[in-house]
C-alpha cells in the first residue's frame, strides 16, 4: 500500500479515507496518532495490525469537543466537567465508562471505561468534526518503539502499512497526554504528562492520586499499556540521574549520550555520538523521543547514557517515560 503525505489543506482527502475505513496519522500537540474511524471494528482492528499492539491494550477514543464524547460516555460526572472546561481541547484523556454498545469492544479491550481525548490542534478538530465521528488515537509508532513526534517518524514505522500521514509539522509537547481516571472514587493519574497532578487537584478542589506503574502480569493493569517494554531503541539506556556522574562515564565510540546543551559541551565525543536535549526540561520533553530514535538508527552504538531529571512534578512525564525505556536501568544505582 501507498503512504500517502498530506498537507494540511487535504483534509478532505484524509476524511475520505478514514470514512473508507482506511488508517490515516494524524498531529496533535504531544505526539502523532493513528486514526481510524472508532465505530468500525475492521478498521480499529488494522490499528492493532499496523502498530504490532497486543489485542488487550485498549486505544484512546479522539473526539472533537464534549458534545462527541456523550455520545459514547455512560455519563459525564461533574468532575469531568470540571476538567474538561479548564483542560479542553489539551492534552488531558479522561478515562470515563463507555456507554454499552456505543463502541466495539476492539476499541476498550474490552473494559467498561473508554478514554477520551480531545487535542488541541485544529487540524484535527476539522478533521473529526467534517468526519462526524470519532478516530481511536493510539501514538503512531510501531509498538515498543518510541511515540512519534513528527511525520517522518510516523512514515519510518508505518509505511506501507497505512493509507495516509496528515503532516502537521514536529509536535508541540512531544510526550503523551497525561491520562486521569474518573471512572473511580478518588481520581487517579494513569500517566503522568505535561498537565501536572497538582494542577488537576487544583482545578478538582481534591486530591489525585497518582499510579506508581507498579503491575504484575496477573493483574489487570488500571492502564493496560503500562505493563509493556515501551519506549526502548535497540541498544540499552542508562538514565544518568545526576550530572555531576558525567565525568564518571567511560565513553567511547560506541556510547551514545543524550543531555541539555551546556553539559553535552562538556563531553568529548564526537558530535553523531551526541544528542541535544535543548536548554531546559521543557526542551527535553519535546526532544527525548526523536533522541531515542536518532540512535535507534545508528547500529553501531551499543548504549545510551541519557540525562535525567529531578524536579519534582514538572519532571514525572519525562522520568516516566525515560525509565521505561531504560528499563529502570541507572547509572551508579
Ligand atoms: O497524547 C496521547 O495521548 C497520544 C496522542 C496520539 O493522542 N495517544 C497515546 O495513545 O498516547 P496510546 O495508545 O499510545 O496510549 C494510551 C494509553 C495506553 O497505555 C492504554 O493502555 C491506555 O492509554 N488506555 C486506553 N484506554 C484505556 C482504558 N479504557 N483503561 C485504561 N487505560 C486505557
Ligand atoms: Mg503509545
Amino acid at each position: 500500500m501507498e503512504t500517502k503525505i498530506f498537507s494540511k489543506d487535504q483534509i478532505d482527502d484524509a476524511v475520505e479515507l478514514l470514512a473508507k475505513g482506511e488508517l490515516v496519522a494524524f498531529p496533535t500537540e504531544t505526539v502523532y496518532g493513528l486514526g481510524a474511524i472508532a465505530t468500525n471494528e475492521k478498521s480499529v482492528k488494522g490499528v492493532y495490525a499496523a502498530k504490532g499492539r497486543p489485542s488487550d491494550n485498549p486505544l484512546i477514543v479522539t473526539v472533537s469537543g464534549e458534545e462527541m464524547m456523550r455520545k459514547y460516555a455512560l455519563e459525564v460526572p461533574e468532575k469531568a466537567e470540571k476538567l474538561i472546561k479548564h483542560f479542553w481541547p489539551g492534552p488531558l484523556t479522561i478515562l470515563l465508562f463507555v456507554k454499552p454498545g456505543s463502541l466495539p469492544d476492539a476499541v476498550t479491550g474490552g473494559l467498561k471505561t473508554v478514554a477520551f481525548r480531545c487535542p488541541d490542534d485544529q487540524l484535527t478538530h476539522d478533521l473529526i468534526a467534517k468526519l462526524g465521528y470519532p478516530i481511536v488515537g493510539p501514538s503512531a509508532n510501531t509498538s515498543t518503539k518510541p511515540s512519534p513526534t513528527t511525520a517522518e517518524h510516523v512514515y519510518h514505522d508505518l509505511k506501507g502499512k497505512i493509507a495516509g500521514i496528515i503532516d502537521g509539522g514536529a509536535t508541540r509537547v512531544g510526550l503523551e497526554s497525561t491520562i486521569i481516571d474518573l471512572s473511580v472514587d478518588t481520581p487517579i493519574v494513569l500517566r503522568p504528562g505535561e498537565i501536572t497532578p497538582e494542577e488537576l487537584s487544583e482545578v478538582l478542589g481534591e486530591k489525585v492520586l497518582i499510579n506508581t506503574g507498579k503491575v504484575s502480569d496477573k493483574q489487570i493493569p488500571k492502564a493496560p499499556g503500562m505493563k509493556y517494554r515501551h519506549y526502548a531503541p535497540s541498544a540499552p539506556v542508562v538514565v544518568v540521574d545526576d550530572v555531576a556522574d558525567f565525568p564518571q562515564i567511560d565513553f567511547d565510540k560506541n556510547t551514545g549520550v543524550m543531555a541539555l546543551h551546556d553539559q553535552l559541551a562538556k563531553i568529548d565525543l564526537p558530535t553523531e555520538n551526541k544528542f541535544d536535549l535543548g536548554k531546559n526540561l521543557v526542551d527535553a520533553d519535546h526532544n527525548l523521543f526523536g533522541g531515542l530514535r536518532y540512535f535507534d538508527d545508528k547500529k553501531d552504538i551499543k548504549q545510551i547514557f541519557v540525562q535525567g531529571f529531578n524536579e519534582g512534578e514538572n519532571s514525572l512525564a519525562y522520568m516516566n517515560r525515560l525509565n521505561k525505556a531504560a528499563a529502570g536501568h541507572h547509572f551508579n544505582k
